[in-house]
């Protein structure tokens, strides 16, 4: 696991967009696979810049992105597939119907899940997956736990989780209880991780990747088994490493 420590939300927009980029263009028919929540926001408006000045190419990728809310649909502005429309999709040059995200409104999402399931192992792996972490440690939803999800899976959502993103909803009660995400295989099997992490609230997450254990009750812990991952973090989610990792990771 290799961390970066950059001064602001800037740097980390444009490290992370680099890294992007690389795939994009060593990989034009590719696979992305992508996140929501702020953490990769300012990613995307860099990746939207450099397709509109640099003509960075997206007509040849897809996308799959981790996950959605069980129940909303892609109209409802807090949902994931809302959320990718406006913050990316929208603004390149990519084919919609080659962007996933699993289906919040699906009438059985149990069924959904599995083929969502399918459809990560029928295509080839993503080229790098952006992902945030939570601050109880999720990535993508999954969440703390006893053991680890292997395949895609209906998640309830951890109190935490639920506060957490309640800012986005007109109180906590709007915020769905369930979600349907990715599990820790899809999300392992991408070649490349990009972790993003930036603020205070990360740091003991931050700090659970630099320490050895692995525990489903830290459920980012098991990208520690991954060859290829890139922590990107600020200096106050870097606040509790060790020295010698900020020394290597400036
Ligand atoms: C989003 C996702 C979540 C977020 C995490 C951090 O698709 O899967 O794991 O990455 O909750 O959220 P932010 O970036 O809003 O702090």
């Amino acid at each position: 696991m290799k961390f970066i420590i950059q001064d602001n939300k800037e740097q980390i927009a444009y490290t992370a967009a680099d890294l992007v980029e690389d795939a994009v263009r060593q990989h034009p028919t590719g696979i992305l696979g992508l996140a929501t929540g702020s953490s990769p926001v300012g990613t995307y408006k860099e990746l939207i810049r450099r397709h509109r000045k640099e003509g960075l190419d997206f007509s040849r990728i897809t996308t799959i992105n981790l996950d959605e809310y069980v129940g909303l649909d892609e109209f409802h502005e807090q949902s994931y597939r809302h959320f990718m429309n406006h913050n990316l999709f929208d603004h390149l040059n990519i084919n919609k119907k080659n962007t996933y995200v699993p289906r919040g409104d699906a009438l059985n999402p149990e069924e959904e899940a599995r083929h969502y399931e399918e459809l990560i192992r029928r295509l080839e792996p993503a080229r790098i997956q952006v992902l945030g972490i939570g601050v109880n440690g999720h990535i993508g939803f999954n969440e703390p736990a006893e053991d680890f999800t292997v395949p895609t899976h209906v998640v309830t959502l951890t109190r935490d989780t639920i506060e957490s993103n309640a800012r986005f909803f007109d109180s906590p009660m709007d915020v769905p209880k369930q979600a349907i995400t990715m599990g820790v295989g899809g999300i392992l099997r991408a070649q490349r991780i990009l972790l993003i992490a930036t603020g205070e609230g990360k740091q003991q997450a931050v700090k659970a990747l630099e320490d050895g254990r692995i525990l489903p009750s830290n459920p980012s812990t098991i990208l520690k088994v991954h060859p290829d991952v890139i922590v990107l973090c600020d200096r106050a989610a870097a606040a509790l490493l060790d020295e010698r990792t900020v020394r290597q990771a400036e």
